[in-house]
């Protein structure tokens, strides 16, 4: 249902011209001296033929220096470092190599969509754990009563898309213990990870016990806003970055090489380069939640990512799939339904998501929008 619903809230926006704030991609592109090495690379002959299946080295060695620099892990580029068709690829091939049929995972609901697809395609059974507004917090007795001898593994995302929230360290640490006690892999979807304006991200591979069961995946689409280029990595202990790697020969063998050797130079940005996509996106949040509170939401504050959850109960509407649907006509904006996330579609039922990854003034021009249509314009 996630991607039909992205391609409909997509074609509504073109078709009612409408400020599309559904699906989560910028609409300004990442740094142009980024795009010059991508460019370069293609005109010099970097990586227009098929890329070493591990991805090309000086991106993994780029990898492995940002995690000690920013987290202090430390991996081996040559064993420990996948580069993927984006984290979507990742999440994919970690979990086809990891699940037999009947295994179960437990994962936080709302989730990524491609999560439930992929559970499905390696025969697994997904066992939600929802995260509840208003705070959206891990349910840490949901997750132990969760936990069956069929578990294999917890798939977890934090930052948190669509909610926005940030588990602590507090929190990961008992996700962590549980999953030492249970001898428990966990797959870490850590895609938002440069951006948090509360609290910190804290990898669960740097938690103890956890650097032998964790796969750390993200991507260079969100870090550095080329979505559109498909370049994610996994992180993780050589036995499991090579189950992962036999299942990605098969799905792709290889891609973007021209665009792995611009990724590499991009992780070598200095520190006020990550520093500035918080601070960017926080003004930006503050801009989005603000609005969407004077038109009538009850606002979550994302703690981080680049969307904000609301609920439509105060507006005097109960189902959130029929109001996405409505809102482009009526208003003018599209918004993403949060039902689509949910296995439990009650828990979300009346929830609505708004990405804010779009220049202040698509921001200002959708809440204007909201603002007129809901009276308070
Ligand atoms: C939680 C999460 N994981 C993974 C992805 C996909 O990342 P990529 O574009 O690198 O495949 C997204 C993109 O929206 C996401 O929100």
């Amino acid at each position: 249902m996630g991607e039909t619903i992205f391609a409909e809230m997509s074609a509504l926006a073109v078709a009612t011209g409408s400020v599309n704030l559904g699906q989560g991609f910028p609409d300004t592109d990442g740094p142009r001296e980024v795009a010059e090495a991508a460019a370069a690379a293609i005109l010099e002959g970097r990586g227009n033929q098929y890329p070493p299946g591990p991805g090309i080295a000086p991106l993994r060695q780029a990898i492995a220096d940002h995690q000690q620099r920013f987290y202090g892990l430390g991996f081996d580029p040559d064993r420990e470092v996948l580069v993927t068709a984006g984290a979507t690829e990742a999440i994919a091939a970690a979990l086809l190599a990891l699940l037999e049929p009947g295994d179960e995972v437990i994962a936080f609901e709302p989730y990524y969509d491609s999560y439930a697809a992929c559970v499905a395609l390696a025969g697994g059974v997904r066992v939600p754990v929802t995260l509840r507004a208003p705070d959206f917090r891990p349910d840490l007795d949901a997750v132990r009563s969760a936990i069956t001898p069929r578990t294999r593994l917890i798939l977890l995302n934090s930052p948190h898309n669509p909610t926005g929230s940030v588990f602590t360290r507090a929190e990961l640490t008992a996700i962590a213990a549980l999953a030492c006690e249970h001898d428990l892999l966990v797959i870490a979807d850590e895609v938002y990870e440069h951006m948090v304006y509360e609290g910190e991200h804290v990898p669960i591979g740097s938690l103890p016990g956890m650097r032998e069961r964790t796969v750390s995946i993200s991507s260079a689409g969100k870090t550095f806003s080329f979505t559109g280029w498909k370049i994610g990595w996994v992180t993780a202990a050589p036995a499991l970055v090579e189950a992962v790697r036999a299942v990605k020969q098969f799905l792709t063998f290889v891609s973007g090489g021209p665009f792995q050797y611009a990724i590499a130079e991009a992780l070598r940005m200095p520190d006020a380069y990550y520093a500035s996509i918080g601070e960017r996106l926080r003004g930006k949040r503050d801009l989005l939640c603000a609005g969407l509170s004077r038109a009538g939401f009850e606002v979550y504050s994302p703690q981080g990512t680049y969307f904000v959850t609301t609920d439509i109960r105060p507006l005097g509407d109960a189902d959130g799939v029929e109001f996405c649907r409505n809102l482009p006509r009526q208003a003018g904006v599209v918004a993403i339904p949060n039902a689509v996330f949910y296995d439990d579609r009650e828990a979300g039922r009346t929830q609505v998501r708004f990405a804010f990854c779009k220049r202040d003034e698509v921001l200002a021009d959708a809440l204007a929008r909201l603002e007129k249509w809901a009276g308070r314009g």
